[in-house]
């Protein structure tokens, strides 16, 4: 009979042993994993990353080393490390990015915001200047980039790992970007026809509220929007008109509860010439435009 603390660890040393097959490591990878939507699906993505392969057929048996490596992977899952932690990458669009850590992870919804800047960005004239705040990874400078093979597309960020990530993922991707490290407008100078940002707008207040798999993974910097989490926005918003075109458009992600408040602000500036707020594919307000006067 095993003693009952000790039975955790036994499971866990019979499901990883070496005669195990791959069968039955999925199997015990799939219980371990059953607190998730798709547990099997999950363990099949962990199996093809400890490989750094396809899945191998159930009926084999792995070396020691990839075993060990499964298992540190479905135990991290279980504990709610995102994918793109683990596998240092994520998709966008229809490209790959690094994602090194302490960088934060690119979402499904700001390929929502990179599609509008992309088919604002279309009616820009030839060979326009867009800039991206708070790059990240780079995905919005890198999409407008693609987008625009005749644009000059500049990225800042605060983050000297977002900066060199950025940096990164645009040489791998063979594209030309201009990434500076800087807090936001510092360091740059002339017009864009085109401002995106996806900023930090969580108030600080919010932030213990947010799930495990973000607070725990995500820098602070990227998510605390200040008191009112629009600090970072409130920035962006009353600068942004000094380094825009005429007609130039600022695009911004915000927080769903925003939107007022934003309007407010905006249309008390006199500068933009048009404001409004756009929802996102589930119907909730998401994305920020202001389009600029035509002369000022
Ligand atoms: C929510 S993340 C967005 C990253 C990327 N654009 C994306 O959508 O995946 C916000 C980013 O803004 C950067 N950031 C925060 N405050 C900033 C500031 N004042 N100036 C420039 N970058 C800032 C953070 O370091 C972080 O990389």
């Amino acid at each position: 009979m095993i003693p009952p603390y000790r039975r955790i660890s036994v499971t866990l040393y019979v499901g990883v042993r070496a005669s195990t097959t791959v069968g039955e490591l999925l199997a015990w990878a799939g219980k371990r994993l059953a607190h998730l939507p798709q547990p099997a699906r999950e363990a099949r993505r962990a199996l093809r990353l400890a490989t750094g392969g396809e899945c191998p057929p159930r009926e084999e048996r792995l070396s020691a080393f990839t075993r060990g490596r499964f298992r540190r992977i479905v135990e991290a899952r279980a504990r709610g490390v995102p994918w793109p932690i683990l596998e240092e990458t994520t998709s966008f669009l229809d490209f790959e990015v690094l994602v090194p850590p302490g960088v934060f992870i690119p979402r499904p919804e700001t390929e929502e915001l990179a599609e509008l800047a992309i088919s604002l960005f279309a009616e820009a004239p030839p060979r326009p200047r867009a800039l991206d705040i708070g790059t990240g990874t780079g995905i919005l400078a890198l999409a407008l980039a693609r987008a625009r093979p005749d644009a000059e597309v500049w990225a800042t960020d605060v983050s000297l790992r977002a900066v060199r990530a950025a940096r990164r993922n645009a040489q791998r991707l063979g594209l030309k970007i201009h990434v500076c490290h800087s807090e936001g407008f510092c360091k740059l100078s002339g017009k864009f026809h085109l401002i995106v940002a996806n900023p930090p707008y969580v108030a600080k207040d919010e932030l213990p509220l947010l799930p495990k798999e973000v607070r725990g993974f995500d820098p602070r910097r990227a998510l605390d929007g200040g008191k009112d989490g629009l600090e970072c926005i409130r920035q962006i918003l009353f600068e942004a008109p000094k380094f825009l075109e005429p007609e130039g458009v600022l695009i911004l992600e915000v927080g769903p509860t925003q939107k007022e408040a934003l309007l407010r602000m905006a249309d008390s500036m006199g500068e933009w010439a048009e404001t409004r707020v756009i929802p996102d594919l589930s119907g909730r307000p998401r994305f920020f435009l202001g389009r600029c006067l035509p002369s000022r």
